[in-house]
């Protein structure tokens, strides 16, 4: 009989170290089975001491060649939306719920699939150290998975979306939606509409945190 598939990041996880040690640490990750056909750990990146940690879904196509988290087409939507209220992304802790691409091929193309519970579950022991060692003053989570995978699975971006929300992982915690969504709006109009809301919800971060002068 085949082994199961581990569903726990934790064994993975070096003891009492800092960010680099777990960031090399979780090259190794197989935690749970999304290892098998990614094509490496896209770990969070950002300053250790970060007053501002983004948390998006999983790493994209371009993430999983590049290593580096946001750095393809929603990416680019979440600098544009962080230049709009000044908050700079050097000075920002960005990562994700998943640290790997989950995909399905569809001929040359690898489609998005939004990862499961207990995927979000597997990696979140990642997550909660990056938490930790980083210590944001404001957490933002960007889209339904990454705040459902936090907040339970009854939390509603569409209802809370750029409020301050009751939580213990920061002192601002703040729930948006996802800057795919801009993407994907169906024409201009809504586009831009979809990316001045999203700056709204970030320039409450920038606001509480008296960041961009
Ligand atoms: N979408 C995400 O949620 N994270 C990334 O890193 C890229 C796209």
């Amino acid at each position: 009989m085949l082994d199961a598939e581990p569903n726990d990041a934790t064994p993975f996880l070096p003891s009492g170290s800092g960010l680099a040690a777990l960031r090399e640490a979780a090259v190794a990750c197989r935690g749970c089975h999304l290892w098998r056909h990614a094509t490496q750990t896209v770990f969070g990146e950002g300053r250790r001491r970060a007053r501002v940690m983004l948390v998006g879904e999983q790493p994209g196509d371009r993430e999983d060649r590049d290593g580096r988290p946001f750095v393809g087409p929603a990416g680019r939507e979440l600098d544009r939306a962080l230049e709009d209220v000044r908050i700079d992304r050097r000075d920002a802790y960005v990562t994700n719920v998943v640290k790997h691409f989950k995909f399905e091929e569809r001929g040359k193309r690898r489609l998005h699939k939004t990862p499961k519970r207990f995927e979000i579950d597997a990696c979140r022991p990642w997550l909660d150290e990056e938490i930790r060692l980083v210590g944001p003053e404001a957490l933002v989570l960007l889209g339904a998975t990454a705040a459902k995978g936090i907040l339970g699975s009854s939390f509603r971006v569409t209802r809370e979306r750029g409020r301050p929300l009751d939580s213990e992982l920061a002192p601002l915690v703040l729930a948006t939606i996802h800057p795919s969504a801009i993407l994907r709006a169906p024409d201009d109009d809504a586009r831009q509409a979809e990316r001045a809301a999203f700056a709204r919800d970030l320039a409450v971060v920038g606001r509480e945190l008296g960041l961009g002068g």
